[in-house]
């Protein structure tokens, strides 16, 4: 079972005590690269490529993740040394994948595959230079941006597959020193670092490190990361706050029964963030508390076990509202919205900025020895959240849809909820569609 990183979150920012302990939220690096990256050659890429060795030299606390593929280059038109076309990274799936890691820092080594005469000789590697600093370019571009370490591309103890020593060491190696110091970016010469060790690191090849090499190539990266870790740690905070504490909640001012004359599923949105003062408010009126000195809220439930635990999904991850402290504790770091509503291309649940889900926490609830009361109670306490809901929605002009069609377990998942807490509704609010 996974362990619930935000019980101990809850739990610190109930009691307001520091995190001692609380293992910090990992790193995520992102190997961007060809086949020296994949790890080709090595004697078992899940252990021996240099991304494995690197995080098992980093320890806890990083993510390391390959995006290697093989015969890429940084030309985008680059090719197969037959010829063959469509080996630019950018076209590649790791390109996209990479980008959706949301990377802390990304480790960028290609170009090995752009010296084969079929890439590089037409223009005498204009082209591959052009390339390299668009791509590197569109990393530094991602929201929130990435660090991006250049990383040499390694030596070539022997030309093969016509990849060419003479252009790698004597053209390309010499220009991404230049382009990372003239651009400020960190640097990990793996060319100086490979050949120093030529004589016991590379496969038959010559172009492939072994296990050995790609050892070599990993404590590079590991030492420029751990001189980078402050500085990362802190763009790491910036980017993705543990908690957002929100404003103080406004009571919607519309009359009760003009709310009720007014409530109504619409399912047409449009993408407009709600403001914080308004998801305060929404979320007040949904399950806040509204006796706070009795620690009771807006909706009631069964024997008073308040097993709804609400998260809010918006593009920019997944939070746990907690009432107490008027806060969103961070879940995941991912857009979870798509998890709602029916899948697929229409799904209403992608347009609009925010997806309640409704969480039981049967643990809370303490009704394991009555299943049938225990379901009951759990679907009719979510059902009066949920028209607290409809009637703030439609006190306050927004839109909204309760939702029974959603992917629980993909949900529980990402949100690394225990075995006793479950998804089992959700609730789409955003601004309604001229
Ligand atoms: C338990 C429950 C589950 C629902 N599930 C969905 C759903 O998965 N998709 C959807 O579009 N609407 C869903 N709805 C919204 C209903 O379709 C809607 O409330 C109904 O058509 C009546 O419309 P009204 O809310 O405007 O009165 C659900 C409503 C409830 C109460």
């Amino acid at each position: 079972m996974k362990t619930h990183r935000l019980l101990s979150l809850c739990a610190a920012l109930a009691t307001g005590a520091a995190l001692a302990g609380e293992p910090a939220d990992p790193l995520v690096v992102a190997c961007v690269g060809d086949s020296i990256t994949y790890g080709h050659g090595a004697s078992d890429r899940g252990t021996k490529s240099y991304p494995a060795q690197l995080q098992s030299l980093l320890g806890d606390g990083w993510k390391v993740l390959n995006f290697g593929h093989n015969a890429r280059t940084a030309l985008d038109e680059g090719k197969e040394w037959n010829g063959q076309g469509g080996m630019g990274y950018r076209k590649s799936p790791e390109f996209e994948k990479a980008k959706a890691a949301k990377p802390d820092v990304i480790l960028f080594m290609l170009g090995t595959n752009d010296s084969k005469p079929v890439n590089w000789d037409a223009d005498g590697g204009a082209g591959v230079k052009r390339d390299y600093a668009g791509l590197v370019g569109d990393f530094l571009a991602l929201e929130p941006a990435p660090a991006v370490v250049v990383g040499v591309s390694p030596f070539v103890k022997k030309d093969s597959f016509s990849i060419r020593e003479k252009i790698v060491g004597g053209d390309l190696a010499p220009w991404q020193r230049a382009f990372a110091a003239e651009r400020s970016l960190p640097l990990v010469d793996a060319y100086e670092a490979t050949k120093a060790a030529a004589e016991t690191s590379y496969i038959g090849d010559g172009v492939h490190p072994n296990d050995a090499g790609y050892g070599v190539i990993a404590a590079a990266f590991a030492a420029k990361l751990r001189e980078l870790e402050p500085a990362l740690r802190k763009s790491h905070a910036a980017a993705w706050p543990s908690s957002i504490a929100l404003p103080a909640p406004k009571r919607a001012a519309m009359p009760l029964g003009e709310a009720l004359a007014k409530r109504a599923t619409h399912r047409e949105f449009v993408s407009e963030p709600l403001s914080d003062q308004e998801l305060s408010d929404l979320l007040w009126a949904a399950n806040g508390y509204n006796r706070p000195e009795e620690r009771k809220r807006t909706a009631p439930t069964a024997i008073n076990r308040q097993e709804v635990d609400l998260y809010v999904l918006r593009p920019d991850g997944a939070f746990l509202y907690d009432a107490a402290q008027n806060a969103l504790v961070r879940a995941s770091k991912d857009d979870l919205r798509g998890l709602t509503g029916r899948p697929g291309p229409n799904n209403f649940a992608l347009e609009a900025p925010v997806a309640l889900v409704y969480v039981v926490d049967f643990e809370r609830q303490r009704m394991k020895d009555r299943p049938a009361d225990s379901l009951k109670y759990a679907y009719v306490d979510c059902g009066f959240v949920g028209q607290n809901v409809y009637l703030h929605c439609a006190a306050t002009g927004l839109s909204t849809v309760f939702l029974g069609s959603l992917q629980p377990d993909k949900i529980a998942e990402a949100l690394g909820l225990p075995e006793t807490s479950k998804p089992v509704f959700a609730q789409t609010v955003g601004r309604p569609a001229p």
